[in-house]
């Protein structure tokens, strides 16, 4: 059975298999990674079950009532927190589906492990932390959710001060209640990033951090990116699905692209940084498709960059 190795961890985050090692060698040692290709048969019947959940999918993103349902969901896992005691493996977000069949360098295959999803994610998160924050003491995590990320940044550094913020009061108070109980630096609040509260001052030196939430955007990110520009800011760090990285002659990468328009996640942002950086206006420092998602699609990909200042 194959299994994903340091070389192919290394070409999906765009780095040589020593740095990943270096990282990364104790959260991979603690997982399975191997699969199975989806082949033959197999593969038309998930291609066809894929096509028929697109036809009937009916969620759009970014419509009013999306707020009430993160409110909700964020809610149940405030639940689960403090009904388990507070534990923090009940911060999982429910999207991160367990034992489906996974996207791989632009295939399908099948995990001997039901949490390979959340486990990739995990090796991958921590190459980024370590990669981008080892040196900056403020990171402000924008579209937080439960808090899963920030609490994973808190335990490889417990000294830096982390904010964790969103538009719904749910998460806010999720965050809060995980600080009080671990004694994380940590807090959070509420921020709408379709409308940024422009006086909400972000630390100089600072770190900010988007994963799955500027997608939730449904494209109206200008403003956000502006908030970003004018805050004195080092690094803006997003991990976030991007249709302008795929191959519409490919068919996996086709039904993700069919997926996310129908759906209506944000769209170009990768493009819009481009155009701020030809202005002379931001740095792209990284730009990475990491070959890895969900069924449906890739949310995933890593694009970090910096406003330039003028002197
Ligand atoms: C897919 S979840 C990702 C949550 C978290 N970053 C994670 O990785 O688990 C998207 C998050 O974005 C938040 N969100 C959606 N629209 C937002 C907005 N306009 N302003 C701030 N947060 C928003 C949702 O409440 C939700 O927590």
């Amino acid at each position: 059975m194959p299994v994903v190795t340091l070389e192919d961890f290394a070409r999906s985050f765009g780095t040589t298999a020593e740095d990943v090692r270096e990282k990364c060698a104790d959260r991979i040692a603690q997982s399975n990674f191997s699969y199975t290709l989806i082949e033959g048969a197999e593969r038309d019947a998930l291609i066809l079950s894929i096509l028929k959940r697109i036809e009937e999918d009916r969620q759009v993103i970014g419509a009013p009532e999306r707020q009430k349902v993160w409110d909700k969901g964020w809610e149940e896992n405030l639940n689960d927190f403090i009904g388990s005691g507070y534990d923090l493996g009940t911060l999982v977000p429910r999207f991160i589906r367990r034992g489906q069949p996974v996207r791989f360098n632009a295939d399908y295959i099948q995990p001997a492990n039901p949490a390979f999803e959340l486990d990739y994610f995990a090796v991958f998160r921590q190459w980024l932390f370590k990669t981008y924050f080892s040196s900056i003491s403020h990171v402000y995590e924008f579209g937080c959710g439960t808090g899963f990320n920030l609490v994973a940044l808190a335990q490889l550094y417990p000294e830096k001060r982390l904010f964790g913020l969103d538009f719904v009061t749910s998460s806010a108070e999720l965050v809060n209640r995980i600080a009080e109980h671990h004694r994380f630096n940590l807090s959070g609040h509420l921020f709408d990033m379709i409308t940024p509260d422009r006086s909400f001052a972000l630390e100089k030196g600072s770190a900010v951090l988007t994963i799955g939430s500027v997608e939730q955007l449904a494209s109206k990110f200008e403003a956000f990116v502006e908030y970003l520009q004018e805050q004195p800011v080092s690094l803006c760090v997003h991990v976030e699905p991007t249709i302008e990285l795929y191959d519409e002659n490919n068919l996996v990468d086709y039904l993700a692209i069919r997926f996310q328009g129908k759906r209506g996640y944000t769209r170009n942002l990768l493009p819009h940084l481009k155009e701020l950086e030809k202005a002379g206006k931001v740095e792209i420092l990284k730009v990475k498709r990491l070959y890895f998602g969900s069924l449906y699609m890739e949310g995933y990909n890593c694009m970090v960059w910096r406003a330039v200042r003028q002197a």
